[in-house]
């Protein structure tokens, strides 16, 4: 037992198991929990459902309050019969028929152990999705909320009451180690796409959880980082990413992030919880911490951050102290706990759903691979895909074209039934790949792995084993498979996860990779064949220096459990590519905005605490570059990007006429119309991008900046669509940190309906005849320092 949960995902999960001992009994318990329990009972005391919140409320005691708030299951020695492989559970109080909701990560797929302690003989499994900065890449929000509905439906069969995603923070910086979990680096996009990760997952009676509110946009010391950011810069565009969803779709939970924000931890901020989220954008559910973020429960709860993950005694204990002597008024207590109920309640699971155990993997396998191939983006095409007839065989190379990266590490990770890497895509496909080759590579990797072994899983959570370096092909031998094979396929690979960046080094190409890019090119080019690269990756990377030396380069991003089967549907034609992409891909690092502050300063000399044997070094960062996150940047700033931020090639051509605005001055809402002809030969979709260039007389703006976004259906050759957006008063404002408010300016609006964030293909103007301030919010989350944002030069 203790082997298997040590192996468990979970950190949480074993350093509670090691504190709750003894043997664990079935999983049934919950369901008896809700279902039976509270019917012998029913009689005497109020029960959640049928009585009213604050009857329910009114009948805990203190130390319940407390531990309603604090504490969770999985401790609890009473509850020892729940199901620990699936997680994480909220401390329920059974006679009042208060379940213990479990709570799951995460973004990309169900977070569970494939073995349960019960059963030791039956594995479960859930649907590796590819991950959300895939999703987001299809720019199609019907694609996201279908994708979302198939994986809520999963979450129910498997008694999931709330999950821990999506995930929204921004692409600040290429080196973000969570970036994978993450959809854009620009706000409307990931917004837009998770809203409809919400509804998707929501119209099951799962709850969903935004994460991580807010500025979380780094892993480096998370837990202790300082961050600095202007009120424009938050309000534009990190406060942005959160609101779109907060008041499109009510997700019925947040996820406070675990850095400090401009002075307080944002767990301890009212301004953040309660102010800007409840009383501006008017969420109505219940706020979580991550897990141990934040120093004071009580700050914490009186902000407005209801529950306190994982829940530990010595901060039962501080609530139960500070609601004695007064510190803490049980009112506050209590409306912590009337969140909680009310999200509680709705869930499908506290509705007496009986949960399966055994949801449809193979069909959402087979939707995991359509989905996959609307987000992976085709960044160049010289003449050489999709594979004309004449290609059998193929010479793969690269590790992970025969091991996959289909997700990412840490609490995003999941637990798949199989493996299905390109080389079995391919194959599948009806390709040929040379045996020895692959039995090389595979024993290479291997031998790697058994001689690097991982750690446990505490080690591999804050420090994971790096996967095997590529390996090396002699030049001799690639010369000779260039004359058997029609072509040669090169993938290069790059993991990360939580609670590490990746390092500059990461972002480059190795001297390995370089020797093999060459060596490939050159043996195939001399044959005049051709040499596609596939990119399995989790951040962007340099492709600059190499780019040209190949024909092709094809961005899989990490495409889920169904990768391989994907990758070879879009390389052979049988799916036309339409992913953009929603992050830049520099030239070089130095030309990211962020480089010169990126991840911050750290102070190891101030250290004075550890999470398991890891320091917590204390730091800071300001975010310098201010609005100009992006293309935000690269645009208003002349730097050329390696691909710009929109950007993807299709197997068809794709003509924009009929820019239409709905009038040439602006009142309150503006209808812009395009269409979009399929002028080429091959059935395809784009995703067409509306930006506006707003005035800048009284302040500083990007050149442009994405207002909408739609992808067109499948269309025919020859066949147009018309796609109609439309433009309200808030996308005309910036936010005006002197009047705290949004504010737009009168003059000219130039609308561009582009191909991507560099290619306008058409403009047209309207008038704001008036100034006009849109909206007014509270003067907060001031920082606590000056801070120079960067200005447009222009
Ligand atoms: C992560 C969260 C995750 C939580 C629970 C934290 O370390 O930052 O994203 O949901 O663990 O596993």
């Amino acid at each position: 037992m203790n082997k298997l949960l040590k192996k468990s995902k979970s950190y949480l999960t074993y350093c509670l198991y090691k504190n709750v001992g003894k043997g664990l009994k079935k999983a049934f318990i919950l369901v008896l929990a809700i279902n039976s329990f509270s019917c012998n009972i029913k009689e005497s005391v109020p029960q959640l459902g049928e009585n009213s919140i604050k009857e329910v409320i009114d009948a805990l005691t203190l130390k319940e309050k407390a531990k309603m708030v604090a504490s969770n299951a999985i401790s609890e020695p009473d509850y020892q019969g729940l199901p620990l492989a699936l997680g994480h559970y909220m401390f329920g109080i059974p006679k009042l028929g208060i379940p213990n909701v479990a709570l799951n990560d995460g973004p990309a797929g169900l977070h569970i152990d494939s073995i349960r302690p019960d059963e030791p003989n039956k594995k479960y499994f859930a649907t590796a999705w590819p991950a959300s900065r895939l999703i987001a890449s299809s720019w199609d929000m019907e694609l996201a909320e279908k994708v979302a509905a198939a994986y809520g439906h999963e979450l129910k069969e498997y008694g999931i009451g709330i999950v821990l995603g999506p995930g929204l923070n921004i692409h600040r910086n290429p080196l973000c180690g969570r970036n994978f979990e993450y959809y854009s680096e620009d706000p409307l996009v990931s917004g837009l796409i998770a809203s409809a990760m919400v509804d998707g997952v929501q119209s099951n009676g799962v709850g969903t959880c935004l994460k991580h509110f807010v500025a979380n946009n780094q892993e480096t010391q998370r837990n202790v980082l300082e961050t600095y950011i202007s009120e424009r810069a938050l309000r534009e565009i990190y406060l942005r990413t959160f609101e779109i969803p907060v008041r499109k779709s009510q997700p019925w939970t947040i996820m406070t992030a675990l850095n400090y924000l401009n002075g307080p931890y944002v767990s301890e901020n009212p301004e953040l919880l309660t102010t800007i989220l409840r009383d501006e954008w008017g969420f109505k559910g219940f706020v979580m911490t991550d897990w141990f973020g934040g120093i004071d429960p009580i700050k914490q709860l009186k902000a407005g951050n209801d529950l306190l993950t994982p829940g530990i005694p010595t901060q039962v204990e501080a609530i139960i102290k500070a609601v004695e002597n007064k510190e803490l008024p049980v009112e506050v207590l209590d409306k912590n706990i009337e969140r909680i109920l009310s999200v509680i309640e709705k869930t499908a699971i506290f509705k007496g759903y009986q949960f399966s155990d055994d949801p449809d993997l193979k069909a959402n396998a087979q939707f995991c691979r359509t989905a996959a191939t609307e987000g992976m983006i085709l960044l160049k095409n010289n003449q050489v895909l999709p594979f004309n007839k004449d290609i059998k065989k193929i010479a793969l190379f690269g590790n992970e074209g025969y091991r996959q990266f289909a997700g990412g590490l840490g609490s995003g990770q999941v637990n798949r039934a199989y493996e299905n890497p390109i080389s079995q895509g391919l194959e599948n496909a009806g390709y040929t790949l040379d045996a020895n080759l692959k039995d090389a590579y595979l024993s290479y990797i291997a031998n790697y792995d058994k001689a690097n072994p991982k750690g446990n899983h505490i080690k591999e959570l804050f420090e994971p084993t790096p996967p095997a370096p590529i390996m090396q092909v002699k030049a001799s031998q690639i010369e000779k498979m260039s004359s058997e094979y029609d072509i040669a396929v090169l993938v290069l690979g790059r993991i990360s996860g939580e609670n590490l960046d990746r390092a500059q080094q990461n972002f480059e190409i190795t001297g390995a990779e370089k020797q093999i890019i060459k060596d490939v090119s050159k043996a195939f080019h001399s044959k005049g064949k051709k040499v596609v690269v596939v990119l399995n990756i989790a951040g962007v990377i340099e492709t600059a220096s190499w780019r040209d030396d190949v024909d092709a380069i094809f961005l899989a991003w990490m495409p889920g459990q169904e990768g391989g089967n994907a990758i070879a549907d879009v390389l052979t034609g049988k799916v036309n590519p339409s992913g953009k992409l929603t992050t830049t891909f520099p030239m070089k690092y130095s030309d990211v905005p962020s480089a010169k502050n990126f991840p911050g300063n750290f102070y190891p000399e101030k250290s004075t605490r550890d999470f398991m044997g890891y320091k917590y070094i204390p730091g800071d960062v300001t975010y310098e570059e201010g609005i100009y996150v992006g293309y935000r940047y690269y645009n208003s700033f002349n730097v050329k990007p390696a691909y710009e931020f929109g950007y993807g090639l299709s197997y068809t051509d794709f003509k924009y006429s009929n820019l239409e605005l709905s009038a040439k001055q602006f009142t309150d809402e503006m209808t812009v119309k395009v269409t979009i002809t399929n002028t080429g030969k091959t059935a395809g979709k784009e995703a067409v991008q509306i930006y506006l260039s707003a005035p800048t007389k009284s302040m500083d703006k990007p050149t442009e900046e994405l207002k909408a976004f739609a992808k067109t259906g499948l269309l025919e050759p020859g066949a147009s669509q018309t796609l109609t957006f439309k433009l309200n008063a808030r996308d005309l404002s910036s936010f005006s940190t002197e009047q705290s408010a949004w504010f737009a300016e009168a003059g000219k609006y130039t609308v561009k309906a582009g191909a991507s964030s560099r290619d306008f293909r058409l403009i047209k103007s309207f008038e704001l005849a008036n100034d006009m301030v849109v909206e007014k919010v509270h003067k907060a989350l001031v920082p606590t320092k000056d801070i120079n944002d960067l200005k447009s030069r222009r």
